[in-house]
């Protein structure tokens, strides 16, 4: 049953998708995906010969998002082995993989070299002695950008900054440190250093840093091209960009970060007597995060008289571990009572036995039911990435919108998936 009052997303009546599949369920829009691809390349790609923007996998991976990468014409960051073994499963290019990691294994390492990825960022100095040993094994030579820590501070959550000076994440911005790392590339026969890497953060709404950051690795690139005679090729400004969870977010267009960087990168490096680098950009969270919503089944519902009421779903920290770990927010809609006036104020529970599973404090929503649908928005990104099954949960399946056709992309976890490994151990 379909109905025009109910929430719809991406021209999908979503009522009838958690009828159809169940909930809690992931949904994602091909479309929306595909759509944001393309403002990256209007408005930095196309603009700029030689950039490019690799989509972070981290934020969502699977090989059918794999193919939509693919074929509009992004590169892909990966950070782990299983990252890199999804893309490759999926056929995407190795050439276009950008691998990432602080701390790589001598597998993951290797999986690397002999499949070929187009670049390794290096983010601790023994990685280089470690790949020319596995690169000249293989009789290959591998381009790396190495990562430095620009020592710039965004504004978001303190465990998504990566860009100050006290992180888990790249090499010193010592230039006695970074000269070492940088001789040894240099030296090292079967490795091609094509320039730096620096990552800020995540979901920052800030222009500035990023033009604080490419201005410190342009300083940097002149002091190694004087000292060490190292000429830059490319400069890799990482990801971040901000996206809309609730009305107080106020996204910007990727041009908004790019033409900063880029014009940074044109004035400098001409006033540097540098060659100008190519820039590589990598977002995860501004593609897929509002690309996805969460659908749930509302269940028990709490009154508290005078403190509060709680809604409990049926799902809650193990599909979405992110207000748990951030103290996220999220808007969402009643998706079968859309139309309806919104005059409750109401705290969405998740279903786990943990007192910090709550979804979102304070929704405001029309009067509720056991049988509502709830429609959790913007949760694409970091959502089915983070998933886990605390408490036995099985993990949702996901739904793949495109166009007027909905598909399963991933299909929902069943008990016995939660016994499997369970089953081909020893002990049981
Ligand atoms: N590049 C590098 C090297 C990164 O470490 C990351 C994210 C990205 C790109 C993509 O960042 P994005 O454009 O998605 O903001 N789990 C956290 C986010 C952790 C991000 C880690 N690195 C969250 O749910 O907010």
């Amino acid at each position: 049953m379909t109905s025009s009052q109910n929430y719809q997303f991406a021209g999908h009546d979503t009522v009838a998708l958690a009828q159809q599949y169940g909930t809690p369920l992931y949904v994602v829009s091909e479309d929306i995906i595909r759509h944001r691809c393309q403002m990256i390349r209007s408005e930095f790609l196309d603009k700029h010969p030689g950039s490019r923007a690799a989509y972070a996998s981290k934020a969502f991976l699977s090989m059918a998002m794999c193919k939509i990468i693919q074929s509009e014409g992004l590169c892909l960051d990966v950070v782990s082995g299983g990252e890199l073994y999804t893309a490759r499963e999926a056929g995407f290019p190795m050439e276009r993989v950008i691998f990432h990691g602080n701390n790589k294994s001598m597998e993951e390492l290797t999986m690397a070299v002999e499949w070929k990825v187009g670049r390794i960022v290096v983010d601790h100095p023994e990685e280089i002695t470690l790949l020319e040993a596995i690169a000249s094994e293989e009789n290959r030579c591998v381009d790396i950008q190495i990562r430095i820590v620009p020592e710039v501070e965004g504004e978001t959550h303190r465990h998504i900054m990566t860009g100050q000076k006290d992180s888990k994440f790249g090499i010193p911005l010592v230039p006695e440190i970074i000269e070492k790392a940088v001789q040894s590339a240099l030296a090292a026969p079967h490795i091609n250093l094509k320039g730096f890497h620096f990552h800020l953060g995540s979901n920052l709404f800030q222009q500035e840093i990023y033009v604080e950051a490419v201005e410190k690795v342009l300083q940097l690139c002149q002091q190694l091209k004087e000292k060490l005679g190292f000429e830059v090729e490319e400069i890799n400004a990482g990801g971040g960009y901000g996206i809309r969870y609730t009305e107080k977010d106020k996204p910007h267009p990727p041009s908004w970060y790019t033409d900063a960087i880029m014009e940074t990168v044109i004035k400098r490096s001409r006033e540097l007597k540098l060659k100008q680098p190519t820039v590589t950009i990598e977002p995860g969270r501004w593609i897929i995060g509002e690309a996805g919503i969460t659908l749930y089944t509302i269940g028990a519902i709490k009154e508290i008289p005078e403190v509060r009421t709680y809604a409990s779903v049926d799902g809650g920290l193990p599909d979405n571990v992110r207000p748990a770990l951030y103290d996220a927010q999220y808007d969402a809609i009643v998706a079968n009572k859309a139309d309806q006036e919104k005059t409750e104020t109401v705290t969405i529970a998740g279903k786990c036995c943990e007192t910090g599973d709550i979804l979102i404090y304070d929704l405001k929503a029309p009067p509720l039911q056991r049988g509502d649908t709830l429609a959790v928005l913007s949760t694409g990104a970091y959502g089915e990435s983070m998933a886990n099954n605390y408490n036995r949960l099985p993990r949702p399946a996901t739904v793949l919108l495109t166009g007027n056709e909905a598909r399963l992309m991933i299909r929902r976890e069943t008990f016995e998936d939660l016994l499997r490994r369970e089953r081909e151990a020893d002990v049981e």
